[in-house]
């Protein structure tokens, strides 16, 4: 891969003489928040929902917010631009910052929050194998925090259930709890039943996706029946259609949950009708 311009503090940096303290507060304690935002066409997908969310993890764990809205936008583009992104993601990171030391309490107030920003190119994603043929998942149990609406570097556990799923040799995981699927490792999971799309409300149970009131408004306005409520995996394994939202997947068909197979194991037309006008809206949009 070609040396990556990233952005940390106030500065761009070849990615190898990027440098964050170990006494960071992302790195001790994952005192951190993230947000993920898509680049098409060399264009920002949805910046501002991005920047409302991160907003409110900020305000959520009480962390200084480090740079106002033009400015970030301003850091998200010009890193577009030296890194030549044209379809691929941006990585935004802020955490409490450097507290020169190992503390469980918070540091003072005066420190600065860290700001560190990346791009990952990913040619094709529109295109993407995955959603062509359509996802298999397995089901595993959700061991995640109780505020999962906050969208923080603590990834340990979405990580550990990908490796689950790369162990059964499917795509990704969904996860449970008293029964009811949360959401994905990194999306939110939906089904498909007699033409009402089911998908679980918003609460501290799951990320408020960025993608999921997306699609949800462009399906409501194509006429779409919604339903926001959580729904079980023998519900999911009986469903016409799943499928999962996120930044990086925009709408991908999900074709077997745990080997019980979907609609006939090919990507159903709601879901495909789903991604086209994602799509089709977010670059009309896009800024
Ligand atoms: N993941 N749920 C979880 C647990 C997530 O991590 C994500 C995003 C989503 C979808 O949110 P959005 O539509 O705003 O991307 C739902 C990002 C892409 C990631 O961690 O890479």
């Amino acid at each position: 891969m070609t040396m990556r311009t990233v952005y940390v503090n106030g500065e761009y940096l070849p990615e190898n003489e990027a440098r964050v303290s170990i006494f960071d507060r992302g790195f001790l304690m994952a005192d951190g928040v993230y947000e993920v935002t898509n680049v098409l066409n060399g264009k920002l997908i949805d910046f501002e929902g991005h920047n409302v969310r991160l907003d409110r993890s900020l305000t959520e764990l009480g962390m200084k917010r480090p740079a106002a809205y033009d400015d970030l936008l301003e850091i998200h583009r010009e890193l577009v631009t030296r890194n030549a992104i044209n379809e691929g993601l941006i990585y935004l990171q802020v955490t409490r910052g450097n507290s020169g030391d190992r503390d469980f309490h918070y540091p003072p107030e005066e420190t600065e929050p860290t700001l560190v920003l990346f791009t990952q190119d990913k040619p094709g994603m529109i295109d993407s194998p995955v959603a062509k043929r359509g996802a298999r998942i397995i089901s595993v149990p959700d061991m995640r925090w109780g505020r999962r609406d906050i969208k923080t570097v603590q990834l340990l556990y979405p990580s550990m259930a990908k490796m689950m799923a790369q162990a059964a040799g499917v795509d990704d995981a969904w996860m449970i709890e008293e029964d009811h699927i949360t959401e994905g490792t990194s999306n939110n999971a939906y089904i498909v039943k007699d033409g009402r799309i089911i998908t679980r409300a918003l609460s501290h149970d799951i990320l408020h996706g960025i993608t999921r009131a997306a699609v949800l408004r462009f399906a409501r306005e194509a006429q779409m029946e919604v339903e926001e409520r959580s729904f079980t995996v023998a519900e999911a394994m009986d469903a016409d259609e799943a499928f999962y939202t996120s930044a990086s997947a925009f709408v991908t068909a999900v074709v077997e949950i745990d080997g019980a197979q979907l609609g006939g194991g090919t990507p159903g037309p709601v879901a495909t009708r789903l991604r086209e006008i994602y799509i089709e809206e977010s670059l009309k949009h896009a800024i």
